[in-house]
């Protein structure tokens, strides 16, 4: 009969363990046992990057890396971008179902009556250069918000944390709208109630010189379908900025500020702009191969290409191919889409990224779209950072509820000196 345990021969020692399996995990404390003396610490994991420790249990997000599956709470994402809406899909993230008709009207009238940010927050946004970067505004407003609702802070109380979920839900897209406002010189637009979620945000965009701002159907369902597609990735860099910051109980706002801050980095949401700046770099399709050969030199990486958990294809990457031709049927073609595609094409018979299992992720092609809506290249981790919202908070509200789990606070090797005399000043 097989057990469910993996034993260790320490061969410092000779002794061995047995240490039980869960869930194809053993616990780490477990191997705090492992010791060549009464006096040693213990033997502990060292995983730079988190790349094989699993930090907690969640039932929010599945990922299955090899296959290019994404599934929130069960349900497939291509089932999801095709049929729900974003607040829908929002819905089912935060509470683990999908809404009725009821829940989702009532869902949608709370998110719908908090989008307003209050006059003072507007006039903060305002206090910027008007060079700052919109992703820098998003994370220094979303933190600010803190200081305008100190109940916040009560994240024992599940109806603060509900009205915080709600407040950031329905507040973002009108600091991601007056933080692009902001750099093009042009008037806030504030929310307008009549607007689904995604034609509000363009409208807070958009708008100029027009009582009401109606953006074209196919781009809203765009814009909704792009919104559902970053909703949530499990344990990503900015996912588990959110829990390190949550976990010592601050409040969501500046956890979310945190995550933000993240996912600022070219490495998670600031790769859609890197991808476009490479495409331009590139120019021309004859000059591809040069490319390639430069970054399998080490030079410089593919962007949009690779990632941590898919070894196949981004099942994302795959939906917003698709869907940047209905974007391109309303706004005209990119003509880097062009390049993208030989890019991809080229890049996936080259064993450099066949045999690193190298394919494009989520980042490749949408920004082919947001440049085809003409979002500037500095607002696209803002339009990531807005529904990716939604993930961050399921994530935070689930650590709270988690018995298991304790503040952030990892070990480290030291690698430094170990003790010497203090050198006065005059002799140093
Ligand atoms: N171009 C060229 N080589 C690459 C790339 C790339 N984009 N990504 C990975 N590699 C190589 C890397 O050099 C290494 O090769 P070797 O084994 O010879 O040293 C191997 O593949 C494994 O790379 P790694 O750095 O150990 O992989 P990682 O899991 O730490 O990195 C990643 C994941 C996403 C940071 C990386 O693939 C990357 O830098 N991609 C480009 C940036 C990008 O598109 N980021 C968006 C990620 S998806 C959106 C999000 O979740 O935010």
């Amino acid at each position: 009969m097989t057990k469910e345990s993996v034993t260790i021969t320490d061969n410092r020692t000779g002794r061995t363990y047995e240490l039980p399996v869960e869930d194809g995990t053993i616990r780490a404390m477990d191997l705090r046992a492992i010791k060549v003396s009464e006096e040693d610490f213990g033997l502990m994991a060292y995983d730079p990057g988190y790349k094989n420790t699993a930090a907690c249990r969640s039932n929010i997000t599945f990922i299955n890396g090899g296959e290019g599956i994404l599934r929130y709470r069960g349900y497939g994402i291509e089932d999801l971008a095709e049929r729900c809406t974003f607040l829908e899909v929002a819905y089912l993230i935060i509470k683990g179902e999908l809404p009725t008709a009821d829940q989702l009207a009532d869902w949608t009238d709370e998110i719908t009556h908090h989008t307003f940010l209050h006059e003072n927050i507007r006039r903060f946004m305002e206090g910027f250069r008007i060079d700052a970067h919109p992703m820098g505004m998003f994370v220094a407003t979303v933190g600010a918000l803190s200081t305008f609702y100190p109940d916040a802070k009560r994240i024992q109380s599940p109806d603060s944390r509900e009205l915080s979920m709600i407040r950031l839900i329905a507040k973002v897209p009108t600091i991601a709208a007056f933080s692009y406002r902001h750099g093009m010189g042009l008037p806030f637009v504030y929310p307008l109630n009549t607007l689904s979620y995604p034609a509000n945000f363009l409208s807070m965009v958009k708008k100029i010189g027009v009582e009401t701002y109606e953006p074209h159907p196919d781009l809203v369902r765009a814009m909704d379908v792009l919104f559902i597609l970053h909703a949530d990735h499990e344990q990503n860099c900015s996912a588990t900025a959110m829990r390190g910051v949550g976990s010592s109980h601050a409040d969501p706002f500046s956890a979310t500020a945190a995550a933000a801050a993240a996912l600022y980095g070219p490495l998670h949401g600031g790769a859609n702009e890197a991808v476009l700046r490479m495409l331009r770099e590139i120019g021309t399709i004859d000059r591809i191969p040069a490319y390639i050969e430069s970054v399998k030199k080490g030079e410089h990486r593919l962007m949009g290409f690779g990632h941590r958990v898919y070894k196949a294809y981004d099942p994302r990457a795959r939906i917003i191919k698709k869907l940047a031709y209905d974007v391109f049927d309303v706004t005209g073609k990119n003509p880097l889409i062009e390049l993208a595609i030989e890019l991809e094409s080229i890049a996936l018979s080259d064993d450099y990224f066949v045999s690193r299992n190298l394919y494009p992720n989520v980042d490749f092609y949408s920004g082919l779209i947001y440049e085809a809506m003409q979002f500037p290249p500095a607002f696209f981790t803002v339009l990531f950072g807005i529904p990716r919202t939604v993930g961050w908070l399921a994530q935070w509200e689930e650590l709270l509820k988690d018995s298991e789990q304790k503040i952030a606070r990892p070990r480290q090797i030291y690698t430094g000196i170990e003790s010497r005399e203090f050198v006065e000043m005059s002799q140093r």
